[in-house]
């Protein structure tokens, strides 16, 4: 009965250090571990001690035979990589990087408390007296995992699990609701600090750069994504999802979401944390069918394996693939020909993937809405163009920025001794949770390394936040969220507006629940 690594699988490896056999892999220092869609264990070495169901954050690991149906694909997945892998030689785990024996004494500021943020705040706490503040400009942490991984994928959110204890940890602070180049300057940071570490993802979107692409009706992935996740950003905004068909531009694994989110019944997203705006939406939508574009062919889909897995498993959706028969090069490609193949049901919603359709043009009515889609394998009529074409990042006031690859130019994370990136601000919008975490790593070596050389500065003034909230704060929100979510049996009800969070955020939160109730849950059931 060996156990088997299944969908919500990010990479992160807390598993590979639990195994007391060594049999996960790839693991940190092995070649394909940062890239690899999702780590696998090997079936003949595991000796089902289940050590790694435990350190598992995300609830990814299960035993062979407790797998459901649509998950026993995975039982080939894992085995067939150390096929291809045999890795004999496999060097025994050292992965405790050696931390310094005298206390540091380093004070550092994190910017950004997403997984990036998290993860260097963890690895920096591991060195004894160093402390870290957490800066974020939201009044909520966790980053993309709250407000960009999609609401179904709940198992992939426990991750805040793991966030809960790295807060935990003593030295950890936040200063939420705190945004870096508006409410502090970077040179004021950097006086109060050894060093800062910049985490600011990449909040914004590449452009189409194709006629039509401001129509009215034409969106990109990032806002629809943070709406339906209740990102503060888009509160209040609405999407017209009264005709039949949507057209999604792109073929990653956020493309996946948009169309997954769109075309499944609505009742698989009752029970999660989707903003309440996007619940009341998606139980009034019209749509049908959602068309998924790629430039190029089944091959070159950037979307991954797992997730495919999962989307081919949504019991509501057929999954459509249109064109010539699919030629089978890999697991991924031999799934695509597989669904090619499956029968359609007459009124089953659709979800249709259509290759070598780069967009070419969008194209309006007088009112200068979106009436078409222009590609390269013919015209689709549709109301809804939503591009899910890659992530892009902001540059960070008085850092400099690699505008064509959009990240903060840096060697190991380091821009400048005192200055360091990491996640998707250093390397581009790319990889998955646990990706970071590595990203990370690297990037406090090289902070502890130049603290070691000396050449962080001692700060000149005391950091200072008026307004922002801190951990104690945090907390209450989460409880207050949690709470209110309770009631209708969903894992959390998200507050959206300042004002309901300060207030959650408040010691008294008999006195907050009251006041944020009947504003926040109204629309939730
Ligand atoms: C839609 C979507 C779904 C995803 N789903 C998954 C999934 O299911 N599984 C998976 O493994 N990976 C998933 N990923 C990838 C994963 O989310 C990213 O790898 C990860 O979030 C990147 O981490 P980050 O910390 O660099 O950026 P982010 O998560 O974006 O965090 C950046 C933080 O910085 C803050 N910030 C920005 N600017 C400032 C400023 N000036 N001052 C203060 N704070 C600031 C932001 O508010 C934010 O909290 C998904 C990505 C997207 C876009
Ligand atoms: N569940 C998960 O694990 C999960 C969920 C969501 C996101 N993520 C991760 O988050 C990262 C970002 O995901 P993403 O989907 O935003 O980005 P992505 O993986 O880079 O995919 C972007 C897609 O857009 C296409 N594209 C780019 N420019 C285009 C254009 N002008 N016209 C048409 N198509 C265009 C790309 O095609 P080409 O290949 O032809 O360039 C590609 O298919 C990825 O690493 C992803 O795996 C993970
Ligand atoms: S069950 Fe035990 S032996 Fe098997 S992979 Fe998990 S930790 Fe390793
Ligand atoms: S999420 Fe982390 S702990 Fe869970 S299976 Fe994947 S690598 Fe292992």
């Amino acid at each position: 009965m060996p156990h088997v690594v299944t969908q919500p699988c990010c990479a992160d490896a807390s598993c590979v250090l639990a195994c007391p056999v060594n049999c996960i892999h790839p693991a940190p220092g092995e070649p394909g571990f940062g890239t690899a869609e999702m780590v696998f264990i090997d079936p003949a070495e595991c000796v089902d001690c289940g050590a790694c169901i435990t350190a598992c954050p995300v609830g990814a690991i299960k035993p062979d035979d407790k797998l459901e149906l649509s998950e026993r694909r995975f039982i080939d997945l894992n085995a067939g990589y150390f096929v291809a892998n045999p890795h004999p030689d496999r060097t025994p785990l050292a992965l405790v990087e050696p931390h310094s024996p005298e206390p540091l004494r380093l004070r550092v500021a994190v910017v950004g408390a997403g997984p990036a943020g998290l993860y260097a705040a963890d690895e920096l706490l591991k060195h004894p007296g160093v402390t870290v503040d957490v800066y974020d400009r939201l009044l909520t942490p966790h980053g993309l995992v709250r407000a960009g991984v999609a609401p179904d994928h709940q198992h992939t959110k426990l991750i805040q699990n793991l966030f809960r204890s790295i807060e935990e940890e003593n030295g950890f602070s936040y200063r939420l609701g705190v945004e870096v180049g508006r409410d502090i300057t970077h040179v004021e940071l950097t006086a109060a600090y050894h060093a800062v570490v910049y985490a600011v993802g990449a909040a914004t979107d590449r452009a189409l750069g194709i006629p039509g692409d401001d129509l009215d009706g034409s969106v990109s992935a990032t806002e629809f994504v943070a709406w339906y996740n209740g990102h503060p950003d888009q509160g209040g905004r609405t999407f017209d999802l009264s005709h039949e068909r949507a057209v999604v531009i792109g073929n990653g694994n956020v493309a996946l979401d948009v169309a997954r989110i769109l075309a499944q019944d609505v009742s698989h997203l009752e029970k999660t944390d989707i903003s309440d705006a996007a619940l009341v939406a998606l139980r009034e939508e019209k749509i049908t069918e959602v068309v998924v574009l790629g430039r190029r062919g089944p091959a070159e889909a950037a979307f991954t394996l797992p997730e495919l897995i999962g989307l081919a498993s949504v019991d509501d959706i057929d999954v459509v693939v249109e064109g010539p028969p699919v030629e089978v090069t890999s697991d991924k490609t031999a799934l695509l020909a597989e669904l090619q193949s499956r029968p359609r049901r007459p009124g089953a919603r659709r979800i249709v993937f259509r290759f070598h359709s780069g967009p070419t043009e969008i194209v309006g009515d007088e009112a200068g809405r979106v009436v078409r889609l222009e590609t390269a394998s013919g015209p689709i009529d549709t109301q809804l163009v939503i591009r899910a074409i890659g992530y892009r990042a902001h540059p960070v006031a008085d850092l400099p920025f690699d505008d064509e690859r959009a990240v903060i130019p840096n060697e190991a994370g380091r821009v400048a001794p005192g200055t360091y990136v990491t996640g998707w601000i250093k390397r581009g919008p790319n990889g998955f949770i646990g990706t970071n975490k590595t990203d990370s790593e690297e990037t406090v070596a090289s902070l502890i390394a130049d603290a070691g050389a000396g050449l962080l500065p001692e700060p000149t003034s005391q950091p200072t936040a008026p307004g922002s909230l801190d951990r104690d704060a945090w907390l209450r929100i989460d409880a207050a969220e949690r709470a209110a979510g309770a009631t209708s049996g969903r894992p959390r009800v998200k507050f959206l507006e300042t004002e309901a969070l300060r207030a959650a955020g408040q010691p008294s939160t008999r006195v907050a629940r009251r006041r944020i109730r009947p504003t926040d849950v109204r629309n939730s059931h």
